[in-house]
């Protein structure tokens, strides 16, 4: 019924595409979106409404298709024009200067080669095939020579193009194929891999395997459903077009709305690659998303025809791997451990493994229901994982290897370190000791009051927290203070120095700031970003006791949960006397009301990317200047990341975490 439509309608749709896809590019290419996400949803929703009332309407490259189409019983093959070959792997440091030698004598050159290096992705390669700048056929790799169809499923992925961009002077090739790693970022996995828990659906082991799976689905409105994001990395056979170089191909695809991997290393030096490995395999940890090594590519294209390829891999790229992050171990035994707040958390006790250059002996199970969810038995082989600095986890048990003699674990009855009732309040999934004074929770305690963040007292450790409850000479907050050098002397591994060092530093630790103060008392839901902004409110102790819980709640930056947790712990007369007695051994809190005046009190930046107007170095001075403070990498902490040009991994892990992003002309405001 095309002619019945009404022209505006059609104008109305024609509009809405236009302006969904340049949003989408915005979003996904260029990190740089114009409009909030609720406005694109609401677009969204509208030209899908507008093509279920108008079916005629409806386009094979509409942003709409995005929630995938009708499902089909089985994948189409298609044969790929240009193979899409596998490449070498190394392992150490000295395969990638043989590498650069066998290129080197290949090409008979005696001087430097220029390299792009780029992170290795784990995920799937796909080849998706572009005719007059649309979205054709997408397909995945297979054996190389022939891979599956899977256009519907492509089009699902938010960041992949339907229609190319004409930016810049490059004119888009009439045929245009491009190949690239499809994956799914750790927020993204974790979320579905909860998700599917819950449902009682086996967990994916790693986010390549939900990537496969997903990818896989006969019913691309499955596919819609899964947080899948796609890398380009190179091309096929193009028409119309030659790239110079591997990084030129690279800026023009990007040119074109095709997303890039930001912090791809173009031109340069085998040793400098060298260096950029060290550099990938510490950000690794950082990043959103799992990568498994690094690529390195001889930038030039025609030195790369020259090389020519094997029938493997070509021969002007190497991979040079990182260690894995997950391996399979098995579960010796399930303890459960204490907490400072009585929190019972049961943990697996592993059969040691290196994972990614760590030794990982240990690995939380969080909670009951999480065991039971996974079903995880003593005795059971495992897959664990280390991602970022989070503690190793339990993702999945091995089925098919289990004997039969495997130990379903059940929760102790009792509190397995002081023998006191557990319970478990309603809607939390945690068990807790009631005793207060259980000596699990008092270690756990007294090592937070002495940790960095709190009192910082340098010498305090673990152990030693430890060995002092055993014997009785520690068991509140106050009797730190009145610790002296004989008493300490008596200790194991405690020598004349390093007991007179210890008591320094508890001396020093003395003066300490509202914020550090608060922190350290280890009221529950106030971890150091709630303690600032609470410290940066109220001007005393006095005035932070007589807040109710809904002057509390008034604060930007804190929730209904910590206001009531903290107006509760400060009128409990056992905290109260606690606090007390921590004043009355010498403690003096600071109230840093100068600095507190200063605009930028108290807000935590990071910095990335080149700023145009200003250095690195004398921005950080600034911000500093007016009360803030910079760090070098972005956690939940981060009030702002300052993004200059080609930003770094920071980003992508800011957005992961919800970090506000600012450019250096919105620092400059804030900076008055
Ligand atoms: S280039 C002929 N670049 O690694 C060279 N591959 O082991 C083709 N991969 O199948 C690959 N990140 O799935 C290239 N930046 C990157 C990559 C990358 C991940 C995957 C790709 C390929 C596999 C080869």
């Amino acid at each position: 019924m095309q002619d019945s439509v009404n022209p505006a309608i059609i104008e109305k749709v024609q509009a809405l595409r236009t302006a969904l896809h340049r949003h989408n590019y915005r979003y996904y290419v260029l990190d740089d979106p114009e409009i909030s996400d609720s406005e694109y949803d609401r677009m969204m929703k509208e030209l899908i409404e507008i093509e279920k009332t108008w079916p005629a309407l409806s386009s094979p490259d509409s942003p709409s298709l995005r929630v995938g189409a009708p499902p089909v019983s089985k994948f189409e093959t298609a044969t790929h024009s240009i193979p899409m070959l596998s490449l070498d792997n190394g392992f150490e440091e000295s395969d990638i200067f043989d590498f650069d030698n066998r290129v080197k004598r290949h090409l008979k050159v005696d001087g430097e080669i220029e390299y792009t290096a780029e992170p290795k992705l784990d995920g799937l390669a796909v080849e998706l095939v572009y005719e007059m700048g649309k979205l054709a056929v997408a397909s995945t790799r297979g054996d190389g020579i022939v891979g599956e169809v899977i256009t519907s499923n492509i089009k699902t992925i938010p960041s992949v193009p339907l229609i190319l961009q004409q930016e810049g002077k490059h004119k888009i090739p009439s045929h245009l194929e491009v190949r690239g790693e499809v994956f799914i970022g750790l927020a993204g996995f974790e979320r579905l891999n909860k998700q599917r828990i819950d449902q009682g659906l086996p967990a994916f082991a790693n986010p390549r395997n939900a990537a496969a799976g997903s990818l896989r689905q006969l019913d691309s409105s499955i596919t819609a459903k899964r947080p899948l994001e796609i890398f380009f990395y190179g091309t096929g056979s193009v028409t119309d077009m030659v790239f110079h170089s591997h990084w030129e191909a690279l800026q023009i695809l990007r040119g074109f709305g095709l997303r890039i991997n930001p912090i791809i290393r173009p031109k340069i030096t085998i040793r400098e690659a060298a260096g950029y490995y060290k550099e990938l395999s510490e950000m690794r940890h950082e990043l959103s998303y799992d990568i498994d090594g690094m690529v390195i590519k001889v930038d030039s294209i025609s030195l790369q025809q020259e090389l020519g390829t094997t029938s493997r891999s070509p021969r002007w790229a190497i991979a040079y791997k990182f260690e894995a992050l997950q391996e399979t171990t098995r579960v010796m035994d399930i303890e459960v451990q204490v907490g400072r707040t009585g929190a019972l958390t049961p943990v697996a006790f592993l059969d040691p493994v290196n994972v990614g250059g760590v030794t990982v002996s240990r690995a939380t199970l969080h909670n009951e229901d999480e065991i039971a969810k996974k079903d995880v038995r003593i005795g059971d082989k495992v897959f664990i994982r280390r991602a970022g600095d989070v503690i190793p986890e339990v993702v999945k048990v091995i089925e098919f290897k289990r004997t039969g003699k495997e130990k379903i674990f059940s929760m102790p009855q009792n509190c397995p370190v002081c023998g006191s009732d557990i319970i478990r309040l309603e809607g939390e999934a945690v068990k807790r000791c009631i005793n207060t004074n259980c000596p699990a929770q008092v270690k756990e305690r007294i090592k937070h009051f002495a940790s960095k963040g709190a009192f910082d007292i340098d010498g305090l450790g673990d152990k030693l927290v430890e060995q002092m409850v055993d014997k009785g000479m520690l068991s509140s907050y106050a009797d730190i203070f009145r610790l002296d050098k004989k008493n300490l002397e008596g200790l194991e591994r405690m020598g004349g120095k390093s007991a007179q060092n210890l008591i320094d530093a508890i001396e020093n630790s003395k003066k300490i700031s509202f914020s550090r103060f608060l922190y350290a008392l280890g009221i529950r839901y106030v971890g150091e970003h709630v303690a600032r902004v609470i410290a940066d409110k109220f001007n005393s102790l006095e005035s932070l006791s007589g807040a109710s819980c809904s002057d509390l709640e008034a604060i930007d930056g804190i929730g209904p949960v910590a206001a009531k947790s903290v107006e509760s712990f400060l009128n409990e007369l056992e905290n109260i006397k606690t606090i007390d007695r921590i004043l009355d051994s010498g403690v003096q809190i600071f109230y840093d009301t100068d600095n507190k005046e200063k605009r930028l009190y108290g807000k935590l930046f990071v910095l990335t990317g080149t700023l145009d107007g200003m250095a690195r170095n004398l921005a950080k001075e600034m911000i500093e200047a007016a009360g803030g403070k910079v760090s070098g990498s972005v956690s939940r902490n981060t009030d702002y990341l300052v993004a200059g040009k080609s930003p770094g991994s920071k980003l992508a892990r800011a957005r992961s975490l919800g970090v506000e992003i600012i450019d250096e002309e919105f620092l400059k405001k804030l900076l008055g």
